[in-house]
């Protein structure tokens, strides 16, 4: 009796021994792995954005370092992008100051000569006042582009979006814009279908993008020769073409045009635009799910708009 008593008493210890030893073991490893997961927290706290932790296990504390991943990856994600936010808005700052002062230092110029009294005759004066005139209109262009940029360039910019027939705007665009194309010695070629093509646009902004275009092609096309404009749907796609002949062949990609403030002609820079046109097109494509591109071939340079007709994402969206 007092042998099976010492037996079971022994194997009683036994079994308590190895719970408590396995027992120990288990929650030694969860406290390291907690230790592990709170000394990583603090490294990415210190600043060690994106660092993340090796996920053991598929438990509560596995759950709790994957998440903490997504977190860290996701304020990484944020940081890198607010980075390349203030880089974009400095860049943006220098250009604008450069291109404000070049007309502002012109119209102070002017009126000084004239608060001095430095001109010949009335004519002169006349001239001075004519030159201001034109600065300030020109300063008030590049204030009005820059404030489109910066709007359209916030991530919380909105369309105002309406369905209408998209062949019958262009249609008239072009109508418009024929006589002063034929002014600048440029004939068209126009071919626009008949047929209606119901869009979800922002009119006065998809506007702004054709509109620019012919713009360009008034401004830095070879003269005297001719603008060809296409507009037809592809499948589920508008398509809008606008193609000039240009003199040289552009020296880089076509598609640095759309960068912001680039100007092919530096020397013509004051006469012409500010830079801004197609960098803005560009965006306002963006917004509507579609795509403006340029391309060139033996002299001539097509600029190319694409427009979704079932766009279901905006229509969510609006
Ligand atoms: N149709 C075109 N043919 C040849 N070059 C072009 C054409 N369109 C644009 N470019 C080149 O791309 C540059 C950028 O054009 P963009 O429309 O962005 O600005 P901009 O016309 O200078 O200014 P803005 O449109 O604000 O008045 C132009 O300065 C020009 O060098
Ligand atoms: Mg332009």
């Amino acid at each position: 009796m007092l042998k099976l008593s010492l037996l079971l008493t022994f194997w009683f210890f036994i079994i308590t021994l190895t719970f408590v030893l396995i027992f120990t073991l288990l929650v030694r490893k969860k406290i390291l792995y907690l230790k592990y997961i709170s000394e990583t927290v603090e490294h990415i706290a210190n600043g060690k954005l994106g660092l993340t932790i090796d996920i053991k296990g598929k438990d509560e504390l596995s759950q709790l370092a994957g998440n903490i991943n997504y977190m860290s990856k996701e304020l990484e994600n944020k940081f890198i992008h607010e980075r390349q936010l203030e880089k974009v808005k400095n860049e943006l700052i220098t250009n604008i100051s450069h291109d404000l002062r070049t007309p502002l230092t012109s119209i102070i110029g002017y009126l000084n000569l004239i608060k001095s009294g430095q001109y010949n005759n009335e004519n002169q004066l006349q001239e001075y006042f004519e030159t201001i005139y034109s600065k300030s209109q020109r300063l008030n262009y590049l204030m009005d582009e820059l404030f489109e940029f910066t709007r359209l360039s916030s991530p919380d910019a909105v369309l105002n979006l309406n369905k209408v027939d998209l062949a019958s705007i262009v249609q008239q665009i072009v109508g418009e814009y024929i006589p002063i194309f034929e002014k600048e010695q440029l004939s068209v070629q126009r071919s626009i279908t008949e047929e209606d093509i119901p869009v979800l646009i922002d009119v006065e902004k998809m506007v702004r993008v054709y509109e620019n275009l012919f713009m360009n092609a008034i401004k830095y096309s070879l003269k005297p020769s001719e603008i060809q404009i296409t507009f037809d749907s592809i499948e589920n796609t508008t398509l809008l073409q606008v193609s000039n002949r240009v003199e040289n062949p552009p020296e880089a990609d076509v598609n640095k045009m759309f960068e912001r403030f680039f100007r092919g002609d530096e020397a013509r820079v004051d006469a012409q635009g500010t830079g801004l046109g197609l960098s803005i097109s560009k965006r306002i494509m963006e917004l509507h799910n579609g795509d403006i591109r340029a391309e060139y071939k033996d002299g001539w340079i097509s600029f190319i708009v694409e427009l979704p007709m079932d766009n279901e994402q905006l229509q969510n969206s609006s």
